[in-house]
């Protein structure tokens, strides 16, 4: 079976715990690749729900699991996850590769305090720790999952590196650090004992099962535009959701991944800063938010509310080369009078059809729509056919503009509330 990998093709939350929950039934290893904490992916099953901040969401489905080299791990939120899966009766096939950055106490308080210090331009993180720690591997002064589950160079580590840390924290933020060499020690042994065991190349194991014809799925963190090349600059995450991020956050090789999903949902939102050029005020964005539960997985922040954009959709396929799109959602635009997408951007005299690299540009930008007569979705669906004629119109439009075959519709959270037209 050639390996398949999910994408979001937005800003995140598009959905894709649900879509990984979708494919992993088939699925024999679930992997991912980028970020940490800062991810929230969703998974509803009958009256169950789950949160996965960095287990792969294939764990609903007892799926063997990787955490591999491009992810960042915070130990006490990874305790806590596997704890949250096992209470279900569930078992955790868990790896986690040596090459995997561990988030620090210092990570997370210069987080807060480098966005504090930015006030007004202030990214929106997640508070996670999640720049200041793809910024120490950057430059070279991380502590890798391998160091980390061993106690001796943990603590080497510890001693080597906290105390430029809590100088930075005092001296350039003028802030008290919440934590010592010695409280770290204490903290982070204890962590290690819980999770050396997990310690694994996760690499050798992904290709291996690719080579040994596994099914094989990877999972997308955060997603398309908020990648730390090419989403808007610089609100954007510090790893790489594209696809291409798989191939160094696995250590694979580019001709390992056959099929490319993409997950946007059938509008669109935002959580954090940064131009959103379809952005809706007002009360149908209210309206929208509730109906959707558009409140972030990880922050409970209220998320930005936008209608579908078509530039954004298909700069994401220049960049991931989707093979197919799950788009999710499409109950929540149900019951709207006009359903609008954006077509194109327009700045001055100048108009885009894909995303401008420029985020300066890209933030004077105005969209171009093309309007949609609204649509009630039946309380039933059960095959394509049942779809109202009016969504199916929206929904070959989108498929037409981002020419990728939609092949997944998501009508609701839970697992059965989706059309498999594969
Ligand atoms: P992810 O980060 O991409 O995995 O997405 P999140 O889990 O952060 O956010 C998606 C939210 O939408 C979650 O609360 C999901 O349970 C929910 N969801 C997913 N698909 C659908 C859908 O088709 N309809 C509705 N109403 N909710 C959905
Ligand atoms: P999932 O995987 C939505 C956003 C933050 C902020 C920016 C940088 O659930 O789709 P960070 O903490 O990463 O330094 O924050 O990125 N962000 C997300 N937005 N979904 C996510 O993950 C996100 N992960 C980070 O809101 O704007
Ligand atoms: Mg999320």
């Amino acid at each position: 079976m050639p390996a398949r990998i999910v994408i979001g093709a937005q800003y995140g939350d598009e959905g894709k715990g649900k879509i990984v929950d979708f494919f992993a039934e088939k699925a024999e290893l679930v992997a991912r690749f980028n970020g940490g904490n800062n991810a929230g992916h969703t998974v509803v099953v009958g009256k169950e729900t789950f949160k996965f901040h960095l287990i792969p969401s294939g764990a609903v489905q007892g799926k063997e699991c990787c955490i591999c080299a491009g992810t960042a791990i915070d130990p006490a939120v990874m305790i806590e996850e596997i704890s949250m899966i096992e209470k279900t009766g569930r078992k955790t096939k868990l790896s986690i590769d040596g090459r995997a950055q561990i988030i620090m106490p210092w990570h997370k308080q210069l987080d807060g305090a480098s966005e504090q210090a930015k006030g007004k331009q202030k990214i929106g993180t997640t508070g996670r720790g999640i720049g200041p720690c793809y910024a120490d591997r950057a430059a070279r002064q991380g502590i890798r999952f391998c160091d980390f589950a061993d106690k001796k160079r943990l603590d080497a580590k510890i001693k080597e590196i906290a105390p430029t840390k809590i100088k930075e924290i005092e001296k350039v933020y003028g802030l008290k650090s919440e934590f010592s060499v010695e409280s770290t020690i204490k903290e982070f042994s204890k962590y290690s004992s819980e999770l050396a065991k997990y310690l694994s190349d996760c690499s050798e194991k992904v290709n291996e099962s690719i080579d040994a014809k596994k099914n094989v799925l990877l999972e997308g963190a955060q997603g398309t535009f908020l990648d730390n090349d090419f989403g808007t600059y610089p609100f954007v995450t510090s790893s790489h959701p594209l696809a291409g991020g798989a191939l160094v956050g696995i250590g694979m090789g580019i001709n390992r991944i056959s099929y490319c999903t993409g997950v946007a949902k059938a509008y669109c939102t935002r959580v954090g800063s940064g131009p959103f050029i379809t952005e809706i005020e007002g009360s149908l964005a209210d309206q929208l938010r509730k109906k959707g539960a558009e409140f972030g997985t990880t922050t409970g922040r209220p998320r930005r509310i936008g209608w579908i954009d078509l530039p954004m959709l298909r700069t994401a396929h220049m960049w991931n080369n989707f093979t197919d799109l799950a788009i999710t959602k499409l109950d929540v635009l149900s019951g709207q009078k006009e359903v609008k997408a954006c077509i194109s951007y327009k700045a001055g005299s100048k108009v885009f059809d894909k995303v401008p690299y420029d985020t300066e540009v890209l933030a004077k930008c105005k969209p171009e729509y093309k309007s949609f007569k609204g649509f009630e979705l039946p309380p039933k669906i059960s095959s394509f056919d049942d779809l109202p004629q009016e969504a199916i119109d929206f929904l070959r439009f989108v498929q037409g503009e981002t020419s990728v075959p939609i092949k997944i519709i998501s009508y609701g959270a839970e697992r059965m509330q989706t059309l498999d037209l594969f």
